[in-house]
This record gives C-alpha cells, structure tokens and sequence, in this order.
C-alpha cells in the first residue's frame, strides 16, 4: 500500500463531506500522506471539532448546492476528489426526502459538472449496499425487476451511481465507486440518524438498554473506517480501479443482537438489550460483501476484526465524551 498512499504527497485533494465520519478520517491520512487537502463540508450534521487540525487540512465551510462557492472551491484546482458529502441515511431521507435528493441527487450532479469543467484525474464516489437489494438471480423474471429500494436515501445514492457512470462514459472522466458496507469507528458522533454502532455505544456508555429493532437477527457487515478509508486511498490512485464498483465491506455478517452484547460487555453495561418494531422501509435481513475484487484489485487490504474496530471505537467515545454526549443530537 506504500506506493499508493506516497502518490499523493504534493497532490491537491478535495474530501466534500470532510467533517463526517469517514471524511474526517479521509482528510486526516490524506494529511499525513502529504496531501494538500481541500475539507469541505457545510457542517448540517457535523461539528468542526471533527475535522483534523492540520497544516495541510484547508477547512472550507461550503455547500455542495451554491453553486458559488463549490466553483471557488474548484477554482483551487484539486486533483482528486472523495465526494463525500451526503445526505445521511434511511431514515432522515424518510422524512426529509426533497432535501434528500438535493443533497444526493443535485449536489453529486454539481460536483460531477465541476469535476468535468476543471479536468479533474479522478473522482471518487461513495455508493451503498443498497446497491445490492434486487434479487440476482438467472433468468430475470418481471417479478423480480426492477432493484427493489427501499428508502429515497437508496434510491438517490444508486442515482448518484448512474451520474458516475454517464460522467464516466460520455465525458471520459475517471470515476470509481466504493460499495460501502456499515462504517463504524472513530469520528462518527452519535445521533439519531446515525449507524447502529455508534448509537448502541453511546446508549451502553450512559448504562442504559441497547434498542434492537427485529429480532436482533438481522446481520449487517460491518466495516471499519479506516479499512474503508485504505479502500477510498487506493481508489483515488490506482488505474486498474478506473470504472469499477468495488464493495468496502469487512465480508463478515454479524447479527444485531450479538453486536449488542459484545458492546454491553466491552463497556460493562448492565442494562442490556430493548426490542422495537422493526422500521418499515429496514427489509434487509442480511447483508455480506464479497471481498475478492477488493482484494484482488487492492494490495493489504485491511479486514479489522469487529472486536479490535470497537475498543478502538470505545476508546474514541471515552476521549471525547464531553464533547459527544453535547453533540449527539437525537
Ligand atoms: N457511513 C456509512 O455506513 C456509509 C455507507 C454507504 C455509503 N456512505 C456514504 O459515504 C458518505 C460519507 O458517509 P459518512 O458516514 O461520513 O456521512 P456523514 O453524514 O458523517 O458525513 C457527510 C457530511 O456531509 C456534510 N454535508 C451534508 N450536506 C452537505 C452539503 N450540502 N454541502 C456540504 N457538505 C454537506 C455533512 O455535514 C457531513 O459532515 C456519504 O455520502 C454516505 O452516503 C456511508
């Protein structure tokens, strides 16, 4: 991985989304690799704390929807560029879906323009699992078309996908698009829309029962940021990647209930586990990534054990405390 993570030092990078929970982590290797980097983020859902204090790191609070200001932010003229800025997730699209697309749909769309505009090398683009919700199977039947999405959050980061590809086809530009199964890990501040981890940390860390909504059945593969963040690395450099979907996911599946207890373990909360009804748009039982194109196409890609992703994640809440139980917004 050396070889990919040294091609970036000199390089101008813009990370839209860099104060959010895989952008904050982004900026901050990006930064260490010797990347100018160009953090942009119009903090909606995150906090500026997040953002890595670096000489290197350009914080630049802006939204991807004026157009004045992301075509400043192009005026820098980044090579690379992680669009990371989203509309996060399921749920918040449930009841915010005009922000949604606009957010998903127009702002990638803007983004893609202004990538095209300024010739930029490469565009890196975060797509979802929801990816994967239509059935796969030969022959296609009519009842089993189209991919069946669930929420306006699927269905605009799959849209932000189909720009990718008809940027990538017509205009020629190099886009890459990361399958991102479940991130966890340092940097994502709890809230109501927030992922699973995250939240069920914080709940077992203020001693009080883990929400499961199912049967706690339900798996998810869940991905550690900074494998993710190696992932979206070499993506932005390696040319065999150009066109692809490449899935970063940890290619484990791990049930609700058992990601439940080893937390209240871990943390020693006695409270244990609640059941809610499941949400009605959540129809996925079970999600795993196939790992070998991401292996085949990316050198030492890491797969962090669960259990080493959350003392690391346990570790982060505990050192920021104050700062997360007055930012975590339910
Ligand atoms: N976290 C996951 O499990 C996961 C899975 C699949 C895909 N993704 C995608 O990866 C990307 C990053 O995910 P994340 O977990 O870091 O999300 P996040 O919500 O933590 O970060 C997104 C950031 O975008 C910013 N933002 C929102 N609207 C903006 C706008 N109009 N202009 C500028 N900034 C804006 C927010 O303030 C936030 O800091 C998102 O596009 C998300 O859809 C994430």
């Amino acid at each position: 991985m050396e070889s990919v993570t040294s091609a970036y030092a000199g390089k101008v990078v813009l990370v839209t989304g860099a104060a959010g929970a895989i952008g904050s982590n982004l900026c901050r290797r990006l930064a260490q690799e010797g990347a100018h980097v160009l953090a942009l983020d119009d903090l909606s859902t995150s906090k500026r704390w997040n953002v890595p204090n670096l000489t290197n790191v350009l914080f630049l609070e802006g939204d991807i929807l004026d157009e004045t200001q992301l075509n400043q932010v192009f005026l820098e003229r980044p090579e690379i560029v992680f669009h990371l800025a989203g509309f996060f997730a399921n749920q918040n699209s449930i009841e915010h879906p005009e922000k949604d697309l606009m957010v998903n749909g127009m702002g990638t769309l803007r983004v893609l323009i202004l990538c095209e505009r300024f010739g930029v090398e490469r565009l890196v683009y975060p797509s979802s699992s929801a990816a994967y919700n239509g059935n796969l199977l030969l022959p296609y039947r009519e009842q089993d078309g189209p991919i069946a999405l669930t929420s306006p959050y699927q269905i605009t980061k799959i849209l932000g996908e189909q720009y990718c590809n008809f940027f990538a086809s017509y205009h020629g530009l190099k886009v890459v698009k990361a399958r991102i199964f479940n991130s966890y890990g340092p940097g994502e501040i709890p809230g109501k829309y927030r992922n699973v981890i995250s939240n069920f940390i914080f709940l077992a860390l203020k001693g009080a029962p883990l929400p499961i909504t199912g049967t706690g059945d339900e798996t998810r593969d869940f991905t550690y940021v900074l494998d993710i963040v190696q992932g979206l690395l070499a993506m932005g450099i390696l040319e065999p990647l150009v066109g692809l979907s490449v899935n970063l996911g940890s290619g484990r599946e791990t049930a609700i209930r058992a990601l439940a207890e080893i937390i209240n373990v871990e943390i020693g909360n006695k409270a244990g586990v609640c059941y809610v009804p499941r949400r009605r748009w959540d129809s996925q039982l079970r999600r795993q990534a196939s790992t070998t194109r991401a292996e085949e196409l990316i050198p030492s890609m890491p797969r962090t054990l669960l259990q080493d992703g959350l003392a690391e994640t346990i570790g982060w809440f505990r050192e920021h405390w104050d700062q997360i139980q007055a930012d975590a917004s339910f």
